[in-house]
């Protein structure tokens, strides 16, 4: 397990831009993986599991309630970007949560994540919005868009 926070906070560290605060730290990282309704999972640049000491190229972490999944983030560092490993990790994601019996997986984006494109490719559709939810790191309050994905 150790070694698996740590890849995800190679990502983590790379992947999110400071200014719209949603990084995670290792610490919100291995709390929230002591949970048993937690789930992760780490990609390599070819889309595989990293093993040894290949490097890691994207990771999700998801939560799951009975009959539902939520995305709680997805990155993919910027030099490994655009090539399909967002949409295979949102792939894996459906694959994993109808293996465990979900019915629907949602997720919630800033108003202006250019991966709307990517969310809306594989399927998924705005069900609400949240007026101010997030506050970026020079205080600008943005909205937060729901989508959902029903199998
Ligand atoms: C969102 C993210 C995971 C996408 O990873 P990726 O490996 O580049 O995704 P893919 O290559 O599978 O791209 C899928 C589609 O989404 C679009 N897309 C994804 N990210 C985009 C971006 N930053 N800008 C423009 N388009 C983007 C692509 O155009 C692509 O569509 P296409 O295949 O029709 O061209 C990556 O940009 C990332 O880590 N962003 C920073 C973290 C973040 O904001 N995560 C989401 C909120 S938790």
């Amino acid at each position: 397990m150790m070694e698996d926070i740590d890849r995800i906070m190679e990502v983590m560290d790379d992947a999110f831009e400071p200014r719209w605060g949603e990084a995670w730290t290792r610490g919100q990282v291995s709390s929230l993986l002591t949970l048993p309704s937690t789930h992760y999972r780490l990609v390599d640049s070819a889309g595989a599991r990293p093993v040894d000491h290949a490097p890691t190229a994207g990771f999700t972490l998801v939560r799951a309630v009975p009959g539902e999944e939520e995305l709680l983030l997805i990155g993919v560092k910027p030099q490994d970007r655009a090539s399909g490993l967002g949409r295979k990790l949102l792939d894996f994601l459906v694959r994993d949560a109808r293996s465990r019996g979900a019915e629907r997986v949602f997720l919630e984006m800033r108003e202006n994540n250019p991966a709307v494109n990517l969310y809306v490719n594989a399927g998924f559709r705005q069900i609400g919005r949240r007026s101010g939810y997030y506050k970026t790191t020079d205080g600008v309050r943005l909205d937060a868009i729901t989508f959902a994905l029903d199998f």
